[in-house]
């Protein structure tokens, strides 16, 4: 069985148009690529069972809402170039499969969630990730390479709890990477024994 899961990277100064050469000159629009990739490409396939969320903060017309859906997701590959190309299609309004971009709020997505998901933050002084009881459809918040703005952080706290991989401060993408891990190893768990993890 494979559940639902979510992950959430807040851009402060993500690019909103497709007016930029390259991505990491984009507001680091190249954090946001590297996020992507970590959180939906398996070695020759996409996880089908994950979304990805990107709050872009930069100019021009901020904020906008990135939703890269996994079950619809086609034509990509991993690289910069081909995301730098996707990245430039859906700003400026074309169409991608199973991607969305809207003109929406990260507060106002974490309100639509309301209680049917459960909500982790990423600090790293939050609760020891060994000792999460993940649920059935996690969404993780983490913050860009500056980090979670304070603000952010508090809001997001009233719907769940934050969370620790360690006293190491990893990039945002090794953090994905260490989740979707440390989730395809409990889901294997239960599946074999059945019980809790
Ligand atoms: C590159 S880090 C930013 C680190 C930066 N020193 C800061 O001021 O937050 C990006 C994000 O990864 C997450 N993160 C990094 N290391 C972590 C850890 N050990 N445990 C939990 N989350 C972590 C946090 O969400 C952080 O905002």
């Amino acid at each position: 069985m494979s559940f639902i899961r979510e992950f959430i990277l807040y851009s402060r100064k993500g690019r909103t148009d497709a007016s930029f050469l390259n991505l990491r000159d984009a507001g680091r629009l190249d954090v946001v690529q590297e996020c992507i990739v970590a959180s939906l490409f398996l070695s020759h396939g996409i996880r089908r069972n994950t979304v990805f969320h990107a709050f872009l903060g930069g100019p021009p017309s901020p904020p906008l809402h990135l939703r890269i859906d996994g079950a619809f997701l086609r034509d990509v590959r991993t690289d910069q170039l081909t995301w730098g190309k996707i990245l430039r299609k859906v700003l400026s309004g074309k169409p991608h499969p199973g991607i969305t971009v809207e003109k929406r709020s990260f507060e106002s997505l974490l309100k639509a969630f309301s209680g049917n998901v459960n909500v982790f933050v990423l600090e790293e002084d939050g609760k020891n990730v060994f000792e999460v009881d993940f649920g059935e459809h996690p969404v993780f918040v983490l913050g860009d390479h500056i980090g979670l703005p304070k603000k952010v952080e508090k809001f997001a706290l009233r719907y769940g709890e934050k969370i620790s991989l360690g006293k190491q401060p990893y990039l945002a993408a090794t953090c994905i990477t260490i989740l979707n891990y440390l989730l395809d190893h409990f889901e294997l768990f239960k599946e074999t024994k059945g019980g809790k993890v």
